[in-house]
């Protein structure tokens, strides 16, 4: 595979360089990454690509010689807006015939997708899937060739893939795959049919990538998985994730460890109490619970019930009594009631997130809940999505107001999204800390005075 795609980059890159001397013309290419940090991490992968054929990055899609869309479909509106922004192209596309289109990721795995799009959008020229990432190369040397449209979209996974390259834009933190795919079928979703089942990396290929990323200057690296805690079973090797967390922690000059997401049901007392001991791991755990009504966790497939998840919130507050607790909700699955709501609003209340993503249900093709009878209006389903989120924001306040005059440690990220003049960055509870400071900050972990407290975002000066 390397061997193959080596040739391919080579012909790219001489061509476009060839172009470069003989017109001047620099080649560059941008991508729409929608969904997950899965997605975002193919993408960095894709730029990796790309860079070694001789492409820059570009923020400005009139100036893109390469457009790519890396598409997620877990929920209506992903797709929705893939599928208009796509049709806005197609101006630009005949303005500039040689612009390349592409179109990869999750919503190009469902079946009958990659045709959908093909006919409704004729200017898209690249079609690809999650599972042939790696074939990029492959497809843009068959563009160049004068060999007209790919689409390849194939249905079974291939094995893990290891050097690939990669592009990043952070060089202080590094998102880390550790387990692709996913085996738990929750009757609402689609990951499992667009990402496939389980594949875990070596431990030994994540901690010597993860090494690599710390002498580039890596310091927070995120550790990812659709269910990171069956990590390794799948390798049959006696390989977990709780033995990977604790070689990861030995490694030197590397400062936090994140991870998403962690599947409740296996969540257990030995990973927790592993967390707890590992002082890189972070103070977060970031706990999707879906549902508080245990009929519909039952419906959901989650394989736990309202009180199996109590417990493990009290094995954490056991071990880690400061650790943050953030969640994912869906509201108004097919059959939701309105009892089981008030389960829902009965748990986050007990627990008391720090904060949560909350959802309404969305129908997905081809998955069990997309037959379930679901009589619930949307307007009441929305209704639900505004009283739960009253709810979460005002204990979200509580907690952020406990903090107020504390001293807390931030990860410096950069320059702050709604005022520039500011720096932003994060907790090891994942808080967002919004503080005045020199940009030659980020990358460094820093102690920050909490000075003004709101409901998701805490102000801050720098201590001393
Ligand atoms: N693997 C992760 C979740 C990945 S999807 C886990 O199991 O925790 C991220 C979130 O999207 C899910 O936690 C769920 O809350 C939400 N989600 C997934 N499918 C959905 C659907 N069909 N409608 C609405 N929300 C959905
Ligand atoms: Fe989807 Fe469930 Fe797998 Fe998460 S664990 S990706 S919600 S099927
Ligand atoms: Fe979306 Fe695929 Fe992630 S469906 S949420 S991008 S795994």
């Amino acid at each position: 595979m390397q061997e193959q795609n080596a040739y391919y980059l080579n012909q790219i890159y001489s061509q476009n360089m060839q172009e470069r001397q003989q017109t001047g013309r620099i080649r560059k290419c941008l991508t729409h990454t929608f969904g997950c940090q899965m997605n975002e991490r193919d993408s960095e992968i894709l730029f990796g690509f790309l860079e070694q054929m001789g492409y820059e990055k570009t923020d400005v899609e009139a100036e893109a010689d390469l457009i790519l869309f890396n598409t997620c479909c877990i929920r209506e509106k992903a797709e929705s807006k893939v599928l208009s922004q796509l049709g806005e192209l197609k101006k630009l596309k005949q303005q500039k015939p040689d612009l390349i289109i592409g179109v990869c990721g999750c919503m190009m795995q469902q079946k009958g997708m990659a045709d959908m799009v093909r006919v409704s959008a004729p200017h898209v020229d690249l079609i690809f899937g999650t599972h042939n990432l790696h074939h990029f190369p492959e497809y843009i040397y068959n563009l160049y060739q004068g060999k007209g449209k790919q689409i390849a979209i194939v249905d079974k996974e291939e094995a893990v893939q290891e050097g690939l390259p990669s592009y990043r834009d952070d060089r202080f933190r590094a998102l880390v795959n550790i387990v692709y795919g996913c085996n738990n079928f929750c009757t609402y979703c689609i990951v499992p049919y667009v990402r496939g089942r389980e594949r875990s990396r070596r431990q030994a290929d994540i901690v010597q990538e993860v090494k690599d990323l710390v002498a580039d200057g890596v310091v927070e690296i995120t550790l990812l998985g659709q269910n990171v805690n069956s990590y390794g079973l799948d390798l049959a090797d006696g390989t977990t994730f709780a033995g990977l967390l604790r070689e990861l922690n030995e490694i030197e000059g590397l400062r936090r460890i994140r991870y998403m997401t962690s599947h409740p049901k296996d969540l257990t007392e030995e990973l927790v109490k592993t967390i707890a001991e590992s002082s890189k791991v972070v103070d977060h755990f970031h706990l999707p619970v879906q549902s508080g009504s245990t009929r519909v966790l039952g419906l959901m497939n989650r394989r736990y019930t309202k009180e199996d998840y109590l417990k493990r919130v009290e094995l954490i507050r056991r071990y880690m009594p400061d650790a943050a607790i953030t969640t994912d909700i869906i509201v108004g699955f097919p059959g939701e009631t309105e009892e089981d709501f008030l389960e829902t609003i009965d748990l986050v209340k007990q627990v008391k997130f720090d904060s949560a993503f909350t959802f309404i249900y969305s129908r997905r093709t081809g998955t069990p809940a997309a037959r379930m009878e679901d009589p619930v209006t949307l307007d009441e389903k929305k209704e639900r999505l505004q009283r739960l989120n009253d709810v979460l924001s005002q204990i979200g306040r509580g907690i952020n107001d406990r903090l107020q005059d504390t001293v807390v440690e931030v990860l410096v990220e950069g320059p702050s999204k709604t005022n520039a003049d500011m720096l932003t960055g994060r907790t090891t509870t994942n808080k967002t800390v919004i503080f005045a400071g020199d940009p030659s900050l980020i990358g460094q972990i820093v102690n920050v005075t909490v000075t003004e407290a709101q409901t998701w975002v805490l102000k801050g000066a720098l201590a001393e």
